[in-house]
Order: structure tokens, then sequence, then C-alpha cells
């Protein structure tokens, strides 16, 4: 279980028993929601990372990241109506960007409706930027997708120290 500094949520791996609520959750999210069946399937994929966000035991939201390799995808995020803008989503997605940059991703993308301005300006907030659009991608309604990626700040190379030629 990590806590957000100051926060009073804690986040911890979706467990079995959370999808159901995780489901309710979605279903108040998305006009085309995942049911909760591929909650339970991702929860046995070996590439994919689910956790959850708590205050007490309730329930506030979740996120869904896969990996490949070096690249990630931020698959499912939500909160909660009532829990919004107090940073859970924040909390989730900083969580996950810094498992999978621990795990050697360095690209991490997602698709967002370009209609979304409240997921397109926490994505923002947290580096990520448009670099394609997929036409007609999402239905009910119909919409494009943006594609968004995140890249992990390159590596800067560690200063050698200069040894003094040995004298004899
Ligand atoms: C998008 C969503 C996940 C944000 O969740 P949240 O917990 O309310 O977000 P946070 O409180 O962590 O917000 C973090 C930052 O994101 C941005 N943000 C979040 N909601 C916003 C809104 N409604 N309008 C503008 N900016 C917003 C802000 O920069 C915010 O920081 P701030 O509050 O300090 O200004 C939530 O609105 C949601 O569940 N939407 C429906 C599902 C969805 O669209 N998921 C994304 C699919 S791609």
């Amino acid at each position: 279980m990590t806590s957000g500094a100051g926060l009073p949520f804690a986040l911890r791996a979706m467990r079995p028993d959370d999808v159901d609520g995780v489901a309710a959750i979605e279903g108040e999210a998305f006009s085309d929601p995942w049911p909760a069946r591929a909650f339970r399937d991702l929860l046995r994929h070996p590439s994919a990372r689910l956790r959850v966000a708590l205050e007490g035991g309730t329930l506030l939201g979740y996120c869904v990241v896969m990996r490949a390799l070096d690249e990630g995808e931020v698959a499912n995020i939500a909160t909660a109506p009532t829990a919004r803008r107090r940073g859970v989503a924040a909390l989730l997605l900083d969580d996950a960007m810094s498992a999978l940059a621990r795990d050697g991703v360095t690209s991490l993308f997602l698709e967002v409706r370009e209609s979304n301005t409240a997921a397109r300006a926490l994505y923002a907030s947290r580096g990520f930027r448009a670099v394609g659009r997929r036409r007609g991608y999402y239905r009910l309604p119909d919409e494009d997708a943006l594609v968004l990626r995140w890249s992990a700040p390159p590596v800067e190379p560690v200063a050698t120290p200069t040894v003094p030629p040995a004298t004899s």
C-alpha cells in the first residue's frame, strides 16, 4: 500500500473482490464502458498492472497500464465522479509511471477522446504530448482519438573522475 504525500488516500494492487466496485465507477465514467469481465481477465494478465485508490474502505478510482518490453500503455484510468479534482488520478498515474520507468519502460502511449478536456489536462500535466490521431476510434458517440506519448527523460552520462597518471 502506498500513500500520496499529504493526500488522504492510498493505492494498492486491484483484487478480484474490487472488480464490482471498479466496474460501477467505469459505468459512470464512460459511455462505452469495459465490462467487469475485462478487468477480471486483466488481473490474470502478466503484462498488466492494475491499481486502485482507496479512502478508508471506499474505492475512489483505478488505473490499468500494460507493458511490452520498453513501451507501456495507459489502458484505463478513472475516478469516481464524487471524488474528482482531489488528485486521485494524478496519484494513480504518477504511481504507474514510476513503476513502469523502474521496469525499464521509456515510452508510454495512450488514446484519449479529443473532447475529453479533463483527461487531456491530466495527461498534459504529466508530460504527455500528442503524436497522432486515430480517426473514428471511439463510438457512443463516434469521435477521433488523440494518441499521446510520454518519453522518459534521457539519462545523463555519469561523469567519470579523472585519475591522475601514476607516479613511480
Ligand atoms: C480524467 C479523470 C480520470 C481525472 O481524475 P481526477 O481524479 O479528477 O484528476 P485529478 O484530481 O488527479 O487531477 C489532476 C490534474 O488533471 C487536470 N484535471 C483533472 N480534471 C480536470 C478538469 N475537469 N478540468 C481541467 N483539468 C482537469 C488538472 O490539471 C488537475 O490538477 P489540478 O486539480 O491541480 O488543477 C476523471 O475526470 C475521470 O474519471 N473522467 C472519466 C474517465 C476518463 O475520461 N478517463 C480517461 C480516459 S483517456
